[in-house]
């Protein structure tokens, strides 16, 4: 192995190219690939811009050749040579024109058979992959997303520095902020018996900043949150988070628009309108199911409870009748493209959701079917079909049920066969606000109210009154920012007085102790000349994913977390030696 002895690296490998040709360059990184044809060896080395080939030649440099020769794949090596025009150019790499003819080579670094193939698109199992993570982050597809949301990150930064928020880190090692997970906790030696909190998020000291004078402050920053993962879901994961003094709803959205027209713009050389569409939250529901609805695509909800309330068919007029609904999607001109089998699929997959079941109805040429054809009258036919606009061609499906389970069941569905049936044109970005949210939701387990967003969120002025006479209609001076389906960012304006924080609280089901012991702080605070303030955090992850164009914020984190949230690579989390519990104070309790 050699080191480097003082050889300098002139150009990165993608940068060169037919404007260098004659030069005398020195180039470092990885072996990709190794072909000898005869008395000439070729070498792809790539680094963080991409490939370049080098060539050795045993003609005219025989000694050069024969070390060249013990080259494999992943070899870390630097290579000093002429840049030459290629006999034999490859159209598909920038670097394609040329070629070094190495006169001078150096092995930095040998190494074994790597246990994944180090090459883009490499087709293998994610748990190898994450496992040796710092191989796959050699992968070109990859770099090229931690590459992405650096510039992400660097824009949103430029962004809010030219705007005047000032970056303030908040501490790691915190008390619990409630924001709907559960908390990751850390014992303290010092203080047996206790421990802190690592922050769900920075809410209550950047809120508490406000109130500090600092008129503006961002960070971004990494939050925990111990919750069931999924695709767009890590443990830790990171925000864009915003906070700014003396404004309402309307500042903080505009700003953000701001941010995000800047990011847009600098990233990926588009320009985005705003103001971005405003859909309040009872709409969003009702149009799409959902309060982060993918609007590149039509498939709306419709809502047939009145046509069918008096029906025969108990499945829709029970649903009805207790309170729910039964609404429906009608997938135009796709009744012949639907099997048995697919439409059977489609009951399973609402299913998932809570729904009982997937009624449909087919509108064919050949006269129409459906899966409750003994209660199927004409009457029912002709209401039906003008209420969803059908006409032959149509198909025709509902879910009856709770309003909760309908939406749940039916604005996935309606994602699902947007996808099935390739509805969603690719590249494209559809951003919007969701507005007006409930400031309540009430939780059937725990059988009391809690915070839609989280409880630092004020209520609408006008809805105040509802306060105690109807608080599931309050609604919050909230604001979610919604991408092609993804919640990429929310936020609210705050409550400001320590009055209202308190009746919030109690709202909560907190009793003034409890209040007082959790959150004195922030009550106290809220006494001393609190400005309004309101601010919004955005998930880069998310973001860099959707940019990207990847399905997982997995392909946008370095070293990402796992389903059951170990980390593969490190193996954390892990056992501890017994003498650190004793110092912490902990004894483990193994779970029957
Ligand atoms: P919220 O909880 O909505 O708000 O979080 C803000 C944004 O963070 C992203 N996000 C996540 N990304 C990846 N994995 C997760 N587990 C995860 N959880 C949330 C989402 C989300 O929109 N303090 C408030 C913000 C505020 O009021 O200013 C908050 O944290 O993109
Ligand atoms: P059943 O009466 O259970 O045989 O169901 C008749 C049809 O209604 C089947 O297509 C079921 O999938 C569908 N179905 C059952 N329950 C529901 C429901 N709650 N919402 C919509 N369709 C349902």
């Amino acid at each position: 192995m050699e080191n480097l002895g003082g050889l300098k690296r002139t150009h990165k490998c993608a940068t060169l190219g037919e404007t260098n040709i004659g030069q005398k360059v020195t180039v470092m990184g990885w072996a990709q690939t190794y072909r000898q044809l005869g008395a000439l060896i070729f070498v792809d080395l790539r680094d963080i811009s991409g490939i370049v080939q080098l060539s050795f030649n045993e003609q005219t440099r025989p000694d050069v050749f024969e070390k060249a020769k013990s080259i494999r794949n992943e070899f870390v090596l630097a290579a000093t040579g002429t840049v030459i025009k290629r006999s034999s150019p490859n159209k598909n790499i920038p670097t394609g024109m040329i070629e070094i003819d190495v006169d001078t080579l150096k092995i930095l670094s040998i190494s074994q058979t790597p246990p994944i193939a180090v090459k883009e698109d490499s087709n293998v199992k994610d748990e190898l992959r994450l496992k040796y993570r710092y191989l796959d982050l050699r992968r070109p597809d990859i770099q090229k997303n931690i590459i992405l949301r650096h510039k992400i990150a660097q824009a949103a930064r430029e962004y809010l520095n030219s705007n005047e928020f000032l970056e303030i880190e908040t501490p790691m090692l915190t008390k619990s902020t409630p924001e709907g997970a559960r908390d990751y906790l850390v014992p303290s030696r010092v203080h047996p018996g206790k421990f802190y909190a690592l922050p769900q998020s920075p809410q209550l000291y950047k809120q508490l900043l406000m109130m500090s004078g600092m008129d503006r402050y961002y960070q971004i920053v990494k939050c925990f949150r111990d919750e069931d993962l999924r695709a767009d879901r890590q443990p830790e994961f990171t925000q864009i988070d915003t906070e700014m003094s003396f404004v309402e709803r309307e500042d903080v959205m505009a700003m953000t628009e701001g941010m995000f027209k800047h990011i847009f713009k600098t990233v990926m050389g588009m320009d985005i309108q705003t103001p971005f569409k405003r859909i309040p939250y009872d709409e969003a529901m009702s149009r799409y199911g959902s309060d982060k609805p993918d609007t590149r695509f039509g498939l709306e909800l419709i809502n047939v409870s009145d046509v069918v309330k008096n029906s025969e068919f108990k499945v829709f007029s029970d649903a009805v009748q207790n309170g729910g609904s039964v609404r429906g999607i009608n997938l135009k001109g796709k009744a012949s493209s639907l099997s048995r089998k697919e439409i059977d699929a489609l009951v399973e997959f609402v299913k998932t959701y809570r729904a009982k079941g997937l009624a449909w109805m087919s509108l064919t040429a050949e006269g129409v079917k459906s899966s409750f054809n003994k209660f199927l009258t004409d009457e029912l036919i002709a209401s039906l079909s003008k209420a969803c606009d059908a006409e032959t061609g149509d198909i025709l499906l509902f879910v009856a049920d709770a309003d909760n389970v309908v939406f749940d069941a039916l604005g996935a569905l309606r994602v699902h066969l947007a996808k099935k049936f390739d509805m969603i044109e690719k590249g494209t970005f559809d951003l919007l606000w969701v507005i007006d949210f409930p400031l309540f939701e009430y939780d059937e387990e725990e059988k009391r109210y809690v915070a839609k967003h989280h409880p630092f969120t004020a209520p609408m002025d006008e809805d105040i009154k509802l306060l105690d006479t109807d608080p599931s209609k309050v609604r919050a001076k909230a604001y979610d920012i919604v991408m092609n389906g993804y919640e990429v960012g929310g936020g609210s304006i705050r409550i400001h007085t320590s009055q209202m924080q308190e009746i919030m609280f109690e709202k909560l089901g907190f009793t003034q102790d409890d209040a007082q012991a959790r959150f004195g702080f922030l009550i106290d605070a809220l006494k001393f000349g609190a400005p309004p303030h309101g601010g919004l955090a955005c998930g880069l992850d998310r973001l860099v994913m959707l940019l990207a164009g990847e399905d997982s914020i997995r392909d946008v984190i370095a070293f990402p977390k796992v389903q059951n949230a170990s980390e593969l690579m490190t193996n954390a989390p892990d056992k501890v030696d017994e003498k650190q519990l004793e110092e912490l104070s902990v004894a483990i309790r193994m779970q029957e």
